[in-house]
C-alpha cells in the first residue's frame, strides 16, 4: 500500500463490525438453544475462522446476506468432532477462546494457526485450564498446535490472572460453563467485558463484582438476537486520521462504545483530539454511538496506564498520533502490546525510525517526540493494524509512506482501501 499526503478527510460512513462482538456470536449462538439471528457481523478472516470452526463441528450458520447469519444452535453438548484439524489463521480470539469450549467437549481436537498465531503464547490459556482438570497439550514452547483430549471432568477455580487479558478471561469462562462449581476469574485491570455481557444476552447468569467475574456451570443458553455494531477499533484509524489532517470532518457511525473498549477516545481527547459523542443510544445490550472527529492540534501526553487495556489494540496508531503531536507522549505498562499479532513495540518504533521520527521502544511502552515524519518504507510484517496505521501516517508525511506486506488487513477491515479512499486517503493498493 503506498499512501500519500491529502488535503482533508470528509464523510459519514459506517466501518465493519465489531470484531470481539461477531467471534463471540458465533460460539455463542452455536451452543444456544434454538436459532440466533446476527446483523452486522464482521465478515472478515478473523471472524470467519470462528464460523468456520463451528461449522466444522457441525453447526449449520446460514449466511443470509452481507453481515447477517442465521445459526442453529445445537447447546451446549450438540458439538461434533471435527473431521480435520482446525485451521483459525491468524486469530488470537478463536484459539484462546476455542480452547476454553474445546476442553468441555466429549471429542478430542486439535487447533492450529497461521505463522504469527503459532508463536503467540497458549501457556496463559493452558496453564489456567489444566487447574480445571482440561488435558490441552501445546507444543513444547507452549505454542499451537494445541491437542485438546475430550472426556475430561472440569471443575471450578478461582484464578487471579497474571496478565490483563479478556481472551484468557473467556477461555475460563466458557470452560466454566462446561464445569461443576463456580468459576471465578479475577482481572489484574479491567478488559473488555462483552463474553459477560453476551452470555448475559444468551440468558446465563454471570456475576461481577469489581474485577472478579463468576459463573456456574451446568446451565444453558438461550438463542437470541444480536446486532454487532461498528468496530470501535477499526474507527480508531480514522479518529487519529482525521485528528492529524488539517479541513476534516468525518462521523462514524454506529459504533460501539462499551466502556471497557473506549480508552482510544480518551486517551486522544487527552491529547486534544475534537471527538464528540452523538446520538448516543443501547442497542442489543451494547452501548453506540455516532462519532464525529474533526482536525486538531495534538499534543504529546503521558498516557494513564489505568487506560492501556481499554486500548489495547489502537496502540499502533495511537502512536501515530504521538508522532504528529507536539511534544513527547510516554507509553508505559503495555508489555502485551509484545504478544500481539506481531511484536507491536518494535515494529512500530522500526517503522516510526524510518520515517524519521523519535520514537524509542522500552521493555511496556514507547517514548515518541512528535514532529517531521518523512516518507519511506516501512513493513507491516504482516499485521493488520500495523498497515492500516502507517496508512494514516502517510496522511500528512512529508512524501509517501510505501507500507510493504497488507494482505493481512483482510484480517479485521476487509475494506478499509474503499472506505479510507471514500473519505480523501490517497492510497494506493
Ligand atoms: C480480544 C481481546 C484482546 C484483543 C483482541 C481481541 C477479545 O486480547 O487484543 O484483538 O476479543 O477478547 P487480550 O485479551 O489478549 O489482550
Amino acid at each position: 500500500m503506498i499512501s500519500s499526503r491529502s488535503t482533508g478527510l470528509k464523510g459519514e460512513f459506517r466501518v465493519p463490525g465489531d470484531k470481539s462482538i461477531s467471534h463471540r456470536s458465533v460460539m455463542l449462538g452455536s451452543l444456544a438453544e434454538g436459532i440466533t439471528e446476527v446483523s452486522g457481523f464482521l465478515e472478515a478472516d478473523d471472524a470467519l475462522a470462528t464460523l468456520a470452526a463451528f461449522q466444522s463441528m457441525g453447526v449449520n450458520i446460514e449466511r443470509l446476506g452481507p453481515g447477517r447469519l442465521r445459526i442453529h444452535g445445537v447447546g451446549l453438548h450438540g458439538l461434533q468432532k471435527p473431521d480435520a484439524d482446525l485451521y483459525v489463521g491468524n486469530s488470537g480470539t478463536s484459539m484462546r477462546l476455542l480452547s476454553g469450549i474445546l476442553a468441555g467437549q466429549h471429542f478430542d481436537s486439535v487447533m492450529t494457526g497461521d505463522s504469527s498465531l503459532t508463536k503467540r503464547p497458549m501457556r496463559r490459556v493452558l496453564d489456567p485450564l489444566a487447574l480445571m482438570g482440561a488435558n490441552v497439550e501445546s507444543s513444547g514452547n507452549g505454542t499451537a498446535p494445541l491437542r485438546i483430549k475430550g472426556g475430561a471432568a472440569l471443575s471450578g477455580i478461582n484464578y487471579a490472572m497474571p496478565m490483563g487479558s479478556a481472551q484468557v478471561k473467556s477461555c475460563l469462562l466458557l470452560a466454566g460453563l462446561y464445569a461443576e462449581g463456580t468459576t471465578t476469574v479475577i482481572e489484574p485491570a479491567v478488559t473488555r467485558d462483552h463474553t459477560e455481557q453476551m452470555l448475559r444476552g444468551f440468558g446465563y447468569t454471570v456475576n461481577t463484582l469489581a474485577k472478579a467475574v463468576s459463573l456456574k456451570g451446568g446451565g444453558r443458553l438461550t438463542a437470541t438476537s444480536i446486532d454487532v455494531p461498528a468496530d470501535i477499533s477499526s474507527a480508531a484509524f480514522f479518529l487519529v486520521a482525521a485528528s492529524i489532517t488539517p479541513n476534516s470532518d468525518v462521523t462514524l457511525q454506529h459504533v460501539g462504545i462499551n466502556p471497557t473498549r473506549t480508552g482510544v477516545i480518551d486517551i486522544l481527547i487527552k491529547m486534544g483530539a475534537n471527538i464528540e459523542l452523538l446520538n448516543k443510544r443501547t442497542v442489543g445490550g451494547e452501548k453506540v454511538a455516532d462519532i464525529r472527529v474533526t482536525s486538531s492540534e495534538l499534543t504529546g501526553i503521558h498516557v494513564p496506564e489505568e487506560l492501556v487495556a481499554l486500548a489495547i489494540d489502537e496502540f499502533p496508531v495511537i502512536f501515530i498520533a504521538a508522532a504528529y503531536a507536539v511534544g513527547t507522549t510516554v507509553v508505559t505498562g503495555a508489555q502485551e502490546l509484545r504478544v500481539k499479532e506481531s511484536d507491536r513495540i518494535q515494529v512500530m518504533a522500526d517503522g516510526l525510525q524510518a520515517l524519521g521520527v523519535n520514537a524509542q521502544a522500552t521493555e511496556d511502552g514507547m517514548v515518541i517526540t512528535g514532529g517531521r515524519v518523512s516518507g519511506g518504507v516501512v513493513e507491516s510484517v504482516d499485521d493488520h493494524r500495523v498497515a492500516m496505521s502507517f496508512a494514516v501516517a502517510g496522511l500528512q508525511s512529508e512524501s509517501a509512506i510505501q507500507i510493504n506486506n497488507c494482505e493481512n488487513v483482510k484480517t479485521s477491515f476487509p475494506d478499509f482501501v474503499e472506505l479510507a479512499s471514500f473519505c480523501g486517503f490517497v492510497l494506493q493498493a
